[in-house]
This record gives C-alpha cells, sequence and structure tokens, in this order.
C-alpha cells in the first residue's frame, strides 16, 4: 500500500511508522510484495492437497549470511545424525505451509543442509519483509541451544541471531559463566524479522517450528534454553510467565530425538535490559545451566 500522495513530510514519516516502518535501510524503498515470475524449486517436496477446516494455519521465507556455527563445524558431526523420524504431519494449516515445512525440515541431514531447506523455503510471510535470514549463530555441535524469540533490526542487517543489544548482554551473561558463541548455538522460534520488531503471530511460529524441531534434533544438545516467553511457550508447551518458568528444569522431546533433552527458560535480555532488577534471579538461573552443563 502507497500512502497518499497529499501528505506532508512530518505527515508521511508518521504513516511509515505506524507501518512498522522504523528506520532506513536504503535510499530507495523496495517493494517486497511485488510478484517475482515463480523460479522452479529443487528442494521443495511436492506439498500435499489444502488441509480441510478447522485445522490450523501457517505462512512464509529469505536469504542470509553465514552463522560461525556452520562455517566452523566440520560436517558431518562426529555424532551419528539422527534417523529421520517417521513423518506424522501435524493436522492443522489452512494453507498447508506447515506441511511442505515439516517434509522440509525433515529432509535435511545436517546444519548445512537445513539453513539451505531454509532459504528455499517460501512458506512464512515474515520473509517478505526481512532482509536476511537469521538462523544460527555458535557452534552446531556445541551442548548448549539457545533459542530467542526473533531477529530485531540488527539481526536482519547482519544475517545473525543476537547481534544488536540483548545479544551484547547475552554474549556477557555467556562470559559470566566461561562460555562464548564458540561454544554455544544461538537461534531463534522465528527466521525473519518480524516488522517493527512486533511478537511473531502463531502462524509465523507454527510455520518456523518445524525447522527449530529439527535443529534441535540435528544439534542434539545437551541443554536447550528459552529466552523469553514466546520460546518457552514454543519449546516447553507451557503457557505460565517466564516469571514461574525460569529456574525449573523440564524435559524436550521429539520422536527424532534418541533421549529427551533438559530444558530451561530464561528472562529474555531485552527484558533485562529495561529490568535490571531481575538480573540477580538470573545470575542464579546462570548457574544452574552451569551445573547442568558439567554433570555427568
Ligand atoms: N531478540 C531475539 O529474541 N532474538 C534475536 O536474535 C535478537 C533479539
Amino acid at each position: 500500500m502507497a500512502p497518499p500522495h497529499s501528505m506532508t513530510a512530518r505527515e508521511l514519516l508518521e504513516w511509515y511508522a505506524e507501518a512498522g516502518v522504523d528506520e532506513t535501510i536504503a535510499d530507495r524503498p523496495v517493494n517486497r510484495f511485488e510478484e517475482k515470475p515463480q523460479a522452479a524449486n529443487p528442494a521443495a517436496p511436492p506439498v500435499p492437497p489444502e488441509p480441510g477446516p478447522g485445522e490450523s494455519k501457517p505462512i512464509e521465507s529469505n536469504g542470509e549470511k553465514k552463522g560461525l556455527a556452520d562455517a566452523a563445524a566440520p560436517s558431518p558431526s562426529p555424532r551419528e545424525p539422527p534417523p529421520e523420524p517417521p513423518v506424522s504431519v501435524p493436522q492443522g494449516g489452512a494453507n498447508g505451509e506447515v506441511t511442505a515445512a515439516v517434509h522440509l525440515a525433515r529432509s535435511a541431514g545436517s546444519v548445512d543442509e537445513l539453513r539451505r531447506a531454509l532459504e528455499s523455503f517460501d512458506g512464512c510471510g515474515l520473509k517478505k519483509t526481512a532482509t536476511n535470514l537469521v538462523f544460527t549463530d555458535g557452534n552446531a555441535q556445541a551442548p548448549i541451544l539457545f533459542v530467542g524469540e526473533g531477529p530485531g533490526a540488527e539481526e536482519d542487517r547482519q544475517g545473525l541471531p543476537f547481534v544488536g543489544p540483548s545479544g551484547k548482554l547475552l554474549d556477557k551473561m555467556l562470559a559470566s559463566i566461561g562460555l562464548d558463541r564458540t561454544g554455544v548455538l544461538i537461534s531463534n522460534t522465528v527466521f525473519w524479522r518480524p516488522p517493527g520488531n512486533r511478537t511473531p503471530s502463531a502462524q509465523e511460529t507454527a510455520v518456523c517450528m518445524p525447522f527449530l524441531e529439527r535443529l534441535i534434533e540435528l544439534v542434539d544438545p545437551k541443554v536447550l534454553v528459552a529466552l523469553g516467553g514466546p520460546a518457552a511457550k514454543s519449546l516447553l508447551a507451557e503457557t505460565t510467565s517466564v516469571g514461574r518458568l525460569r529456574g525449573k528444569w523440564f524435559s524436550y522431546s521429539t520422536p527424532g530425538l534418541a533421549r529427551p533433552i533438559d530444558a530451561t527458560a530464561l528472562y529474555h535480555p531485552a527484558y533485562l535490559l529495561r529490568s535490571p532488577g531481575q538480573k540477580r534471579v538470573t545470575w542464579m538461573d546462570w548457574l544452574g545451566i552451569k551445573r547442568k552443563l558439567q554433570a555427568p
């Protein structure tokens, strides 16, 4: 949608801000909604027929920059990649995009393949407005995987998760227990920036979830940490606030995992930047994570 021509410069700026355009990236606007000729996608599996009424919905994806993780990780990992689990396609998805995501994600046998699958995937609407795919950063063979909510402006620019202000705090907290990005893997519940940094919708989360689940299976970390409420809700299947979940341990399992993974939730670093009073309890949580990592 274009703004009306009669607007003053100030009205125009306000119009853009209301539409979620909160920063300038280039001198000229790019219409990402413009119809493009459909390129053949050899990686995409045949999509089964549309699910029926009453079934849930999904959505769509973009390009990227490589994270330290996959660049550094010799593939394949020394651990055997988990066998492809039996396909139990979630019932739901008014347009079949979740189903397509499940098939595509399960066909990936390594984190690199999963990244390529995600690059080829056009089922998440967030891809249309994002600059880059933001998938992982860190070490794909690390014993710990952190999952945040979704990329912000700086992440979208660089194509890497947690590189903005909350990423800087995350790095400091990692350092406090002797870790850095060479010893952890970091990802998100959605892989493209939600416009204006809004919370990802249920559809956007649902369509990215098969890729996140496959990432967890392929990395098979000892410890899984949800950063903030939306990640905790997605991974721990809990509806209570992070304030009630933090400090507790849960089991994360999927049919493709050989054994359940110890999982917990932390306050999101962005929340801690706004509420530094919560840093004290969070420090206790980090010590709990350190103990869990060191346990036999
Ligand atoms: N917040 C998130 O949840 N993820 C990022 O990658 C950056 C900020």
